[in-house]
């Protein structure tokens, strides 16, 4: 992972837009499917892209030259999880380990703030340590570890470990005394803070 090519790539990332609709689903296409999986979508219908790019609120394309060479959204909760968004980030393998999956995340982050989201997830499959260290570096903290949660294409199976950061630590705070008082008091967090 040289720092020479990080400073020598010259990435945009911006707001997805109507128009990105064929570039999307072109570069989904060159994900590979264990990659894809992960989505819980299918993202080679154009269908499903065609819901993304009528909704482009926080989802955010990463481009070089021109090309679609990542994508990032904040998928917000609902009901009782209204609070808490989940990230989903993809790069293309191409492009990978030059600092944009860093930079999609970050802007998640910002984005997650923006939406007033109190919790930020995001699920990383187990056994990548330096992927694992980029999110504790941006704030996150491993909340679970779901065993053998994930199959490959081989059949191998992988723990999934659960991630969190709290985007809004003021709002985390406040946010038990929205709670019913007859529940007693309430850490949203469930676990000591970091
Ligand atoms: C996860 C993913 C988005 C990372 O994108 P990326 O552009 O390669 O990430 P970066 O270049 O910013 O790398 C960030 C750090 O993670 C590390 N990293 C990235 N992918 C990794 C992998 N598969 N295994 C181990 N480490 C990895 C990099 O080495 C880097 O660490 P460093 O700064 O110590 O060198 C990309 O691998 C991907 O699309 N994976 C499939 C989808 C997925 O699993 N998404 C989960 C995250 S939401």
């Amino acid at each position: 992972m040289g720092g020479g090519v990080r400073e020598r790539t010259s990435v945009e990332v911006r707001r997805l837009t109507s128009d990105d609709a064929g570039a999307l689903v072109a570069f989904f296409a060159t994900v590979p499917e264990g990659d894809r999986t992960f989505f819980k979508e299918d993202i080679t219908q154009p269908g499903t892209v065609a819901g993304w790019v009528a909704d482009p609120q926080h989802r955010n394309i990463a481009l070089v030259d021109g090309l679609i060479v990542g994508y990032a959204a904040v998928l917000k909760g609902v009901a009782w999880s209204s609070h808490v968004g989940e990230i989903r980030i993809v790069v293309s393998p191409t492009h990978r380990g030059l600092g944009i999956g860093r930079l999609l995340a970050q802007r998640a982050v910002v984005e997650a703030k923006e939406l007033g989201l109190v919790k930020l997830m995001v699920e990383l499959v187990a056994g990548h340590d330096r992927l694992l260290a980029m999110f504790t570096g941006l704030g996150f903290v491993q909340e679970g570890r779901l065993r053998a949660h994930v199959r490959t294409a081989s059949g191998d199976t992988r723990d999934l470990l659960v991630l969190a950061h709290f985007v809004d630590e003021l709002a985390a705070m406040i946010l038990p005394a929205a709670t019913d008082a007859s529940d007693g008091p309430a850490d949203p967090r469930g676990t000591p803070s970091h």
